[in-house]
């Protein structure tokens, strides 16, 4: 009789977890009921609780939905080889921890590549804790609401027709995939000398990326090359990476009807302070409001990042 290793037993149980939760979330989601929500938060434990096996090379790409992930993945895959492009698509470097791996029993130490790096939008108390190196990045959550508007539109089965004013109520209360966006923000940056975190922001990579890129580069102890720097800055601006689209959206759009336009792109318009096209200054006080609520403590500074009140704004992307 094959012997029954109990990690794997464990990790088998925690991936049919992970699946079926899943699937139950957004119907949960889409009903809006807060208590289904806050009981489904409890088998958290269960669904994350992954051990965590990786070295501190180990990069863990960690945001909140929209918040400049794959550009922070097309960051570090360019320092970290010679940025050929030669993959179908950014997981196939990068998988996304909680979506490709721990559902399958995957591990960290399961990867190739050196380092090993993974995308995550996993809360702090979800994200699986050791040595390795975090980059946690932040996105003012005005425009994180209406990107992840456009993105629910398209890819989540139920939400096309949730409007813009409705998608932006749930989005305050924290109904929706991956749960309250202050809970995600104040959660890592109130522990994020815990772990080996260092925070990134959008603003500040749409405003000097070189900079940004070399302060990525110090916190995973890499040397660049200055003569890599131009072919680094050049595929990871918006341009480029919206012409290679195909390897950074997401891999299986589900069969949804696709609306037409610009707003479909999943690299879509790149912008700080985009929000103001779609957002009236009612909804703007209400999320200033929660802001101060919910984000104190953190830092002026940081809470003027993440509110957008105090954006550099520069010219748009698209
Ligand atoms: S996801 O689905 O959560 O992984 O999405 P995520 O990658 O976090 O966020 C997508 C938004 O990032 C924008 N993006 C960029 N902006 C500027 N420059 C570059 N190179 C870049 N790459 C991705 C992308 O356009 C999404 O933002 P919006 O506001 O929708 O355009």
């Amino acid at each position: 009789m094959p012997r029954i290793r109990p990690r794997k037993l464990l990790g088998a149980f925690a991936g049919s977890i992970v699946s079926v939760t899943q699937l139950i979330d957004n119907a949960v989601l889409l009903r809006g009921s807060r208590k289904l929500n806050s009981i489904r938060k409890r088998f958290d434990f269960i669904k994350y609780g992954m051990e965590y096996d990786g070295s501190p090379d180990d990069i863990f790409i960690v945001t909140y939905p929209k918040s400049g992930t794959t550009w922070l993945q097309m960051i570090v895959y360019q320092l970290t080889t010679d940025g050929e492009m030669n993959f179908t698509h950014i997981t196939e470097i990068s998988p996304h921890l909680e979506a490709m791996m721990i559902p399958r029993g995957r591990k960290i130490s399961d990867l190739r590549g050196t380092p090993r790096f993974v995308k995550s939008h996993l809360q702090y108390h979800q994200i699986p804790k050791g040595p390795g190196r975090y980059i946690y990045g932040i996105r003012n959550g005005l425009d994180v609401a209406v990107s992840y508007h456009h993105h629910a539109r398209q890819y989540m089965p139920g939400w096309g027709q949730v409007s813009r004013g409705e998608f932006f109520s749930r989005f305050l209360a924290g109904a929706v995939s991956y749960g309250s966006w202050f809970e995600h923000v104040a959660g890592w940056l109130r522990n994020k000398d815990r772990l080996n975190v260092l925070v990134v922001s959008y603003e500040d990579l749409r405003a000097d990326l070189e900079a940004e890129v070399k302060r990525i580069a110090d916190f995973c102890g890499i040397t660049i090359d200055p003569a890599a720097m131009p072919r680094i800055l050049e595929r990871c601006s918006f341009a480029f990476m919206r012409e290679h689209e195909a390897k950074f959206a997401l891999p299986e759009p589900p069969p949804l009807p696709k609306p037409a336009g610009p707003d479909t792109r999943f690299i879509r318009r790149g912008q700080v302070g985009g929000w103001r096209q779609e957002l009236d200054a009612r909804a703007a006080s209400d999320f200033h409001e929660e802001c101060d609520r919910r984000l104190h403590g953190l830092g002026e500074d940081m809470v003027r990042v993440l509110s957008g009140r105090g954006a550099r704004e520069g010219e748009p992307a698209l």
